[in-house]
């Protein structure tokens, strides 16, 4: 677990319309944290570029992420809140961080080798379609760590990799110029287990399987009524754990609300349609007021605009302060 005193740091990358299962692992954690922590939360829009070529859609979803963070509760004291690519020391220490990277290390990414993966079992050129964006990548976030002398990153496991890398680059960093990095670590918290979608399979946009996470009330009931059960009548009892309306009514309800509702489905006696009208009048609750406010704030964008700007001008000291610091070990 992290100490208070911990700088603790992470990413968000705007690639989409958020739904639930990117709430429940990503955000929510995120947002947890900075009620008792100071911590650097930012946007990253530039790992979005290597697969989004258009601006405006760029904007949208960092307005959108932007809106649900600060809806959801994000707490705007303790949290440094901005956007990747307002610091210009990012894109300079990656630059720099390229030199004393092996790329035998980039080679070994899981997200890289999953892209030369289905090239080769498509009969393609193994590096067909790969930008160096996307080989890369770990670099940019390794720049995103160090810049802010974060010691704990808080990640789900797809990106846990990308930490040890980010630890791995600060240690040839330091053995070649000296004790200039911190050596960050991540930090996986409590295993949110795969967030079911609609058809049971993990919640995901390549799936066609999402639950927005601010859809209309209307629509949120319509998804929910269509989320995919087994066959069991009403009377028979019912595996919570394998049921996707109950493994989503766990992110939402209290420890009380999820024990009753386990019962119930152990018990018999509940239909699917039951416990799907209980799990939508709990989501709907919790929603219904971050809803507002997510759609006042992305009818104001602009206040969304200061908010970022001034979380980057308390990020940009930090930034500059450690950049200097490896410009000087590096070119004197
Ligand atoms: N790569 C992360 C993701 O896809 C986002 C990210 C960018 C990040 N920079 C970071 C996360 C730095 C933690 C720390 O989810």
């Amino acid at each position: 677990m992290a100490a208070l005193t911990d700088i603790i740091l992470t990413g968000i990358k705007p690639t989409g319309t958020p739904h639930i299962g990117n709430y429940v692992a990503a955000l929510k954690p995120a947002i947890e944290l900075s009620k008792s922590n100071k911590t650097y939360v930012f946007i990253a829009d530039l790992h979005a570029l290597n697969i989004i070529r258009d601006p405006k859609v760029i904007r949208q979803h960092t307005y959108e992420i932007a809106a649900l963070m600060i809806a959801m509760g994000l707490n705007l004291e303790n949290t440094v809140f901005f956007k990747q690519s307002d610091i210009v020391q990012t894109y300079q220490l990656t630059t720099l961080l390229m030199n004393v990277t092996p790329k035998g290390l980039m080679n070994r990414a899981h997200s890289y080798k999953a892209s030369v993966d289905k090239n080769v079992a498509a009969g393609q050129d193994e590096d067909a379609g790969i930008n160096m964006g996307l080989y890369t990548y770990p670099i940019l976030m390794t720049a995103d760590i160090l810049l802010y002398n974060a010691d704990a990153v808080p990640v789900g496991a797809d990106q846990k990799q990308h930490v040890e890398f980010a630890r791995d680059i600060a240690g040839y960093f330091n053995n070649l110029y000296g004790d200039v990095f911190k050596l960050p670590a991540p930090l996986i918290g409590e295993d949110t287990g795969i967030i079911p979608g609609l058809d049971g399979r993990k919640m995901s946009k390549s799936y066609d399987n999402i639950i927005p996470l601010f859809a209309p009330e209307a629509e949120l009931k319509k998804k929910i009524m269509r989320i995919i059960t087994d066959s069991k009548s009403p009377e028979e009892p019912k595996d919570p754990e394998t049921s996707t309306i109950f493994q989503l009514y766990k992110h939402f309800a209290t420890d009380a609300e999820i024990q009753e509702l386990r019962g119930r489905f152990i018990a018999g006696g509940m239909g699917y349609g039951t416990a799907k009208t209980i799990l939508f009048d709990k989501i709907n609750s919790v929603l219904s007021q971050p809803r507002q406010e997510y759609m006042r704030l992305m009818a104001n964008t602009k206040e969304l605009d200061k908010i970022l700007a001034d979380g980057a001008a308390l990020a940009r000291p930090v930034a500059e302060q450690t950049f200097e610091r490896v410009r000087k070990a590096m070119l004197g």
